[in-house]
C-alpha cells in the first residue's frame, strides 16, 4: 500500500487492460482497474482511498435506494500525441458537484481530496487513456455521491460515499441526433432541482425518452414545464440553434444544467467571430425557422456528447431534417474545443490542466 500526502492507495494485483478491445467500446460499460472512495461519517469526510475497482457492500435500506439522494458529474481525460494526460476545466465539475450536493442536502466535498484523488487515480490508470482525437478516444470520469446510511426514514442521510470511477470511451453519438420536442412531459420545474446533476433528473427522463425512441428519435428536447413554449435542454446535452448566421441558446436557470461544454461552446464561438445570443428560445420561432429554411443547423453539447449535430427535429406529428451548411458552425466549434482538450493547439482560455 502506498500513501500519498492525503490519499491511501491500494493497487490492483493484476490489470484488466489486456482484455479490453479499445476499438469496440460500448459507452460506459468498461471500467478501469481502480476507483476512488471517500466515506462521510461522524460529521466529516474520512481518509480518501484508491482501491481496485470492485463491487460495494451497501445495506438494502441505504437511503440512496429509497429516496434517490445521489448526484454525479461527467468529466473526461485526454491523451495528447506525446502521451501527456489532460483534464478540461476540472474545477468547474468540482464546483458543480458541490452545488448539486447542496441542493440535495448532501455535505459538500473537499477540494484537495477531489484533486489529489483524481490525479492519483489518473496516474495509476493512465494506460487506459488512448490518444486519438478523430475517434474521440478519452477516459470518461464519473465522480458521484450516494447516501449510504441505512434506514428508510425520509430524511437526509448522515453517511455518504464520494466515489470516482472511470471508463475508456469513444463518441457517445455516432450519427446525427434525432430529437423530438416535448409537448407533454417535463424534465424539471421552477424551484425544483433541474439544474443539479442529480440521479433522479435522469431517471425521470427514461420513460418519455423511451416513447420518442419508439417513434424513431434518440432524445427529447425538453421544454418549460408550464407552457411547453420554450426550448430548454436535451437531457444529456444543452442545445444550440443557428438561425441564419446567429447562434442561439437559452440561458441557464434552476431548470437547466449549467453545462461546462455549453459555456465553452459560447466562448469558442465568440472567439471564432460567431454572433451568439443567449436568450429564451421559443418552439414557435424554431419551427418557423425550420419551415422557412433559416434554421441552418442545430447541435447539442455535453461532456459525453461533446458537440453532436442534430439531424432531425420532431414536433407533434411533423419532422424537419437539417442539412449541414458548408461553413458548419458545429464542426468549427468542435474542432476548436477538441484541439484544446487534446493539447493540439494553444489554450488562450486556460481550460487545460495537466495531470
Ligand atoms: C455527461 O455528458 O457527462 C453526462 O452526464 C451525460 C450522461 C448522462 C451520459
Amino acid at each position: 500500500m502506498k500513501t500519498t500526502s492525503i490519499v491511501k492507495v491500494s493497487k490492483a494485483e493484476k490489470s484488466k487492460l489486456e482484455q479490453i478491445d479499445f476499438d469496440n467500446l460500448v459507452f460506459g460499460k468498461t471500467f478501469t482497474d481502480h476507483m476512488f472512495v471517500c466515506d462521510y461519517k461522524d460529521g466529516k469526510w474520512q481518509t480518501p482511498e484508491i482501491l481496485p475497482y470492485q463491487a460495494l457492500t451497501i445495506e438494502p435500506s441505504a437511503k440512496v435506494f429509497h429516496y434517490g439522494q445521489a448526484v454525479f458529474e461527467g468529466m473526461k481525460a485526454y491523451k495528447d500525441e506525446a502521451g501527456k494526460v489532460w483534464l478540461f476545466r476540472p474545477e468547474e465539475n468540482f464546483q458543480r458537484i458541490n452545488k448539486s450536493s447542496k441542493r440535495l442536502n448532501i455535505p459538500e466535498f473537499e477540494e484537495d481530496f477531489f484533486f489529489e484523488g483524481l490525479n492519483e487515480l489518473l496516474k495509476l490508470d493512465k494506460d487506459w487513456i488512448r490518444s486519438g482525437q478523430e475517434a474521440g478516444n478519452a477516459l470518461y470520469i464519473r465522480p458521484f455521491v450516494i447516501a449510504t446510511q441505512p434506514g428508510v426514514m425520509a430524511s437526509p442521510a448522515t453517511e455518504y460515499k464520494f466515489m470516482i470511477i472511470c471508463c475508456p470511451v469513444q463518441a457517445y453519438y455516432t450519427k446525427d441526433v434525432r430529437v423530438k420536442i416535448a409537448d407533454y412531459y417535463s424534465r424539471a420545474a421552477n424551484g425544483g432541482f433541474g439544474a443539479a446533476k442529480a440521479a433522479g433528473n435522469y431517471a425521470g427522463q427514461f420513460y418519455p425518452t423511451k416513447l420518442v425512441q419508439e417513434e424513431g428519435f434518440d432524445q427529447v428536447i425538453w421544454t418549460d414545464d408550464t407552457s411547453h413554449e420554450y426550448l430548454e435542454e436535451a437531457g444529456t446535452m444543452n442545445i444550440f440553434f443557428r438561425v441564419n448566421d446567429k447562434l442561439i441558446t437559452c440561458p441557464t436557470s434552476d431548470r437547466i444544467l449549467d453545462g461546462v461544454t455549453r459555456k465553452s461552446v459560447i466562448a469558442m464561438a465568440e472567439k471564432l467571430g460567431i454572433e451568439v445570443e443567449v436568450r429564451k428560445v421559443t418552439v414557435k420561432e424554431i419551427i418557423e425557422a425550420a419551415e422557412n429554411g433559416s434554421l441552418k443547423e442545430s447541435f447539442g453539447s455535453g461532456t459525453a456528447a461533446v458537440i453532436s449535430p442534430i439531424g432531425t427535429i420532431g414536433y407533434k406529428d411533423k419532422t424537419y431534417d437539417l442539412v449541414k451548411p458548408e461553413d458548419c458552425y458545429s464542426a468549427q466549434i468542435k474542432k476548436g474545443i477538441l484541439d484544446i482538450q487534446y493539447n493540439a493547439a494553444e489554450d488562450p482560455f486556460g481550460w487545460r490542466y495537466e495531470v
